[in-house]
């Protein structure tokens, strides 16, 4: 599959109205925001980010570490599926990749470099604890201190995101999220981490894209392990709840220092008509991909997100489950790629997808209008704000972090060896100017995380698509800041646009 269908699909997953629920815009109001907001020379030079703004940089343990079964390592599902042929572009892995786990003290330094305060990584749970549980394997943990200590070194705040999606295998074998014991597996594996990397790290994001990895692990069955049933779906997601409340308890427990939030991938959903039902299902969409893991941390329930009732038995759902999914998140992280445009099924269900939702009924699009990246997603900036601006009104202005965000462009080393990306300079721009008339309208953003520090193995689709703001030539590891990664750079250090 390839990126643009990827990231279609994986946001193809429930309901839901930016603007269709509480308050917001009508349809045909919001329809009329669908135009881009055309920043103009004048926007960006007066963008503004507040003192000690937190620039910063993001990678998944798997895209970029490499060292598969390095010093103990476990296999992990993504291991497993990446090993499987026929799997991934070109029969890619991502044993090597960037190497980071050798090289990472040569990441740091670019990032130091470009004046970056934040990077975002994740740990994998194979390294640490190669089945899943039990004893720890001492050389995994150690490679995560070694990283932490050499981050702050240089002044950067390690932001540790806890799962990104490779599972240990042995737990996958066990059941995987839809068993319910992994709730308890996995906040052991985060009382682990806090206790030994707790006393340095202070922000900790349990899950990344909990909706996705649900979803399309276990509903359509399209990102590995591969099961395709919608009670599966609904038993994993109800796992991960219960996993994210257990784990935020545990690590709160471990480190007074501790801040917990999580890594929504979430996309502004713009109803297709002002009709009652399209925006009824816009605002399911909203409910099932973007608050789904969200609304049950902070009021402990579900959202509306299904055309009929909460289907609590097949979920699994026990009483005294509100009282374990509740707790109260310290900030909130937005991922931000696109926007989508959704209408009512008319009873039926998303008609494309092999194994569709039955209980969500809509239609979902990727509208045409912005320019497309070389993934092939629509450039559309005005989506962080519309975003943002919601989450802020909806959930009292919590502390929000951009955890991701980012365009996949195919530019290489010219002869010079320089690479210059200017539509990758264009994407952060906009979308950093968007940022900022959010944070001026009250938004409290304290944090910009770029995706990516590095090409690297973009999942499915292998090495063919390059989000990095650094260049890696996977023959033999050299990297090459792309002009995006210095103008970036310039960026941090003035805290401004116009660079
Ligand atoms: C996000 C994932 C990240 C990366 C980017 C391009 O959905 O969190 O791992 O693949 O997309």
């Amino acid at each position: 599959m390839d990126r643009r269908s990827f990231i279609k699909n994986a946001l193809v997953v429930g309901t839901g109205a930016l603007f269709a629920s509480r308050g917001s815009a009508t349809g045909e109001a919001s329809r009329q925001q669908h135009v881009p907001s055309g920043d103009t020379q004048a926007q960006i030079k007066n963008a503004r980010f507040p003192d000690g703004f937190l620039w910063g940089m993001a990678t998944s343990a798997f895209q970029v570490e490499g060292a598969w079964n390095a010093d103990g390592k476990g296999e992990s599902i993504w291991d497993r599926y990446s090993h499987t042929p026929g799997k991934i572009k070109d029969g890619a892995t991502a044993d090597v990749s960037c190497d980071q786990y050798h090289r990472y003290k040569e990441d740091i330094a670019i990032m130091k470099r470009l004046n970056m305060k934040s990077y975002r990584f994740s740990t994998s749970w194979a390294r640490i604890q190669p089945s899943g549980t039990g004893p720890v394997n001492q050389k995994g943990l150690d490679y995560y201190s070694r990283l932490v200590d050499a981050l702050l070194e240089e002044g950067i705040r390690p932001f540790c995101t806890i799962y990104h999606w490779d599972l240990p295998q042995a737990l996958e074998d066990r059941g995987g999220w839809p068993n319910r014991d992994l709730a308890g597996y996995y906040a052991d594996f985060a009382a682990i981490l806090a206790k030994n990397l707790g006393d340095r790290i202070t922000i900790w994001a349990p899950f990344n894209m909990p909706a996705t990895f649900t979803y399309h692990g276990y509903g359509t069955g399209w990102n590995p392990p591969s099961r395709a049933s919608f009670d599966l779906f609904l038993k994993a997601a109800h796992t991960v709840n219960l996993a994210q409340g257990e784990a935020f308890r545990a690590i709160k427990a471990a480190s007074s220092k501790a801040t917990v939030g999580s890594a929504y991938g979430m996309e502004p959903v713009y109803p297709k008509t002002n009709s009652a039902v399209d925006r009824a299902a816009a605002a399911r969409f909203h409910a099932f991909h973007n608050l789904y893991f969200i609304e049950t941390a902070m009021h402990g329930e579900y959202p509306k997100a299904f055309a009929g009732e909460t289907p609590y038995e097949a979920m699994g759902f026990k009483s005294g489950d509100e009282k374990i999914m509740k707790v109260p998140l310290d900030w909130l992280g937005v991922h931000y790629y696109c926007r989508l445009v959704v209408s009512d099924a008319g009873g039926g269900s998303q008609e494309k997808l092999p194994n569709p939702d039955p209980m969500s009924q809509m239609h979902v699009e990727v509208p045409n209008e912005g320019p497309r990246t070389d993934g092939g997603l629509e450039v559309w900036p005005r989506g962080i704000y519309d975003l943002v601006m919601q989450l802020s009104r909806d959930y009292n202005h919590p502390i929000i972090e951009i955890t991701e965000t980012g365009g996949a462009y195919a530019d290489s080393p010219d002869e010079n060896g320089r690479v210059a990306d200017v539509r990758r300079i264009a994407f952060c721009r906009d979308h950093l100017t968007e940022l900022s008339r959010a944070i001026a309208d009250g938004a409290r953003v304290r944090a910009y995380h770029a995706w990516t520090l590095l090409d690297n193995f973009e999942w499915a689709d292998g090495y063919t698509k390059r989000f990095g703001l650094t260049y890696v030539d996977f023959a033999n590891q050299k990297r090459t800041v792309k002009d995006s990664g210095l103008w970036y750079g310039r960026v941090a250090a003035a805290n401004r646009l116009d660079v």
